[in-house]
């Protein structure tokens, strides 16, 4: 093949990967370049019809550098952790060949090869929702199926790891544990599936995303000032998290709700707590979550819990709780006059239809809850939640075939 004819050549992955909420929390880390945790955490991985990450890998003879393009917008790829990615699946990939195409790699020239890459996240970067953890766990999936990576998910999980330390649970569906390992080289600090998205398919997930005008601290500057200032942390990391892991483990097998609900919200809070132990202290959760969590109470067993950010991730242990827990937040907490019910609650909406909430006028007309006793207006807090995203369990990375379904074109390697 001539050096004019190869350079034609685009080779390309499309993959997709969902975002996850950890029920007990990684807070911590040991090794900052490695990300390696101090405790183990466990998190649920989220339906990727709602959330999720679809990236598109290319490779060509024709690209003089890597790019990545982040939603529409390049980025630089000069960052350690996208770095790390990068080196770490080059030195894991294989020999390609597409005979049809002429195209022939052999493992040797992938050092050589650059990469153009482009990622999209079906809900909005900036919502606080993770979105870090589908994108490097999208990011590696895709690169590992474009350089013919034979290693099994786990130790792609590692390689995600190294981009954000939550992503490496975001390779598998249903149940994730983030074992944190004891090596030094990181290669134990993997993530291992408990139980896929079919083991436990009642529980119905509500998420309130939170009307917030405030920068948060990112959770990577977060736990590394909790490392450096919270005795609270130590405590939990060596005494606390290693007994509920067990417990959570048990709950998880048995689809015990109550204790599954009961470990998540004292997780959340204690990471909170580790966050308000912190000097400065951080607060992540805000006015409307304290609400949510007093409503959670109310609504007979939901659990709770809160990453880096105001929004609460509320899981119900079947539909009919989950009718009456967003009766009760829409009642709290109704759309704004501008909004109508389909731009303020997405995903999942036939939970909506079953609690009989169809439009604003049904929201308008729902009576006040048992707890409001007095004759006087209850208080509603119009504006305080941008939208609500209805969802379930979810299951991992899978690989989208077909151009069309690619973010960057066939032919150019650019995004289209
Ligand atoms: C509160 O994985 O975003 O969401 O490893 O520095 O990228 P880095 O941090 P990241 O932290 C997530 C923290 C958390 C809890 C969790 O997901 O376990």
């Amino acid at each position: 093949m001539g050096e004019k004819e190869s350079k034609k050549w685009v080779l390309m992955a499309t993959a997709r990967s969902p975002t996850n909420i950890a029920v007990i929390k990684y807070w911590g880390k040991r090794d900052e370049t490695l990300i390696l945790p101090v405790n183990d955490s466990i998190s649920v991985t989220l339906d990727p019809s709602h959330l999720s990450a679809t990236t598109t890998v290319a490779v060509s003879p024709s690209f003089d550098r890597d790019r990545m393009w982040l939603n529409g917008k390049e980025i630089l790829l000069s960052g350690g952790r996208y770095q790390s990615c990068l080196r770490e699946i080059r030195r894991r990939a294989e020999d390609v060949k597409d005979e049809e195409r002429g195209i022939c790699i052999k493992r040797e020239d992938w050092e050589g090869l650059h990469v153009h890459i482009a990622s999209f996240n079906n809900f909005p970067t900036a919502a606080g929702l993770a979105s870090s953890a589908a994108g490097f766990a999208c990011l590696v999936f895709a690169l590992a199926k474009l350089m013919n990576v034979k290693e099994e998910t786990t130790e792609l999980s590692s390689v995600a790891r190294q981009g954000s330390g939550s992503a490496c649970r975001s390779l598998y569906g249903g149940f994730v544990k983030w074992a944190m390992g004891n090596k030094e080289d990181g290669s134990d600090s993997i993530a291992v599936q408990l139980a896929n998205e079919t083991h436990w398919e009642d529980l119905v997930i509500l998420i309130a995303v939170v009307s917030s005008r405030q920068k948060e601290t990112s959770s990577t500057t977060g736990m590394r000032e909790s490392v450096e200032t919270s005795s609270l942390l130590q405590y939990r990391s060596q005494v606390v998290v290693p007994r509920r892991l067990i417990q959570m483990e048990e709950a998880i097998k048995k689809r015990d709700f109550p204790s599954f609900a009961k470990l998540t919200c004292a997780d959340s809070n204690q990471f909170h707590a580790v966050c308000l132990d912190t000097s400065p202290p951080i607060f992540y959760m805000n006015d409307t979550s304290h609400r949510h969590v007093q409503l959670c109470f109310l609504v007979h067993r939901t659990s709770y819990t809160y990453d880096a950010g105001p929004n609460a991730v509320l899981i119900a242990p079947n539909r009919k709780v989950a009718h009456l827990l967003l009766q009760r937040m829409l009642f709290y907490f109704p759309p704004p006059s501008e909004k109508e019910l389909d731009s303020y609650v997405l995903g999942d909406t036939s939970i909506l239809q079953e609690a009989g909430l169809h439009s604003r006028k049904d929201i308008e007309a729902l009576l006040p809850p048992a707890e409001v006793k007095t004759n006087a207006p209850p208080q509603k807090y119009t504006g305080d939640i941008n939208y609500f995203i209805c969802t379930r369990l979810g299951g991992g990375p899978v690989l989208l075939s077909g151009d069309d379904q690619a973010l960057l074109n066939a032919e150019t390697g650019l995004p289209k």
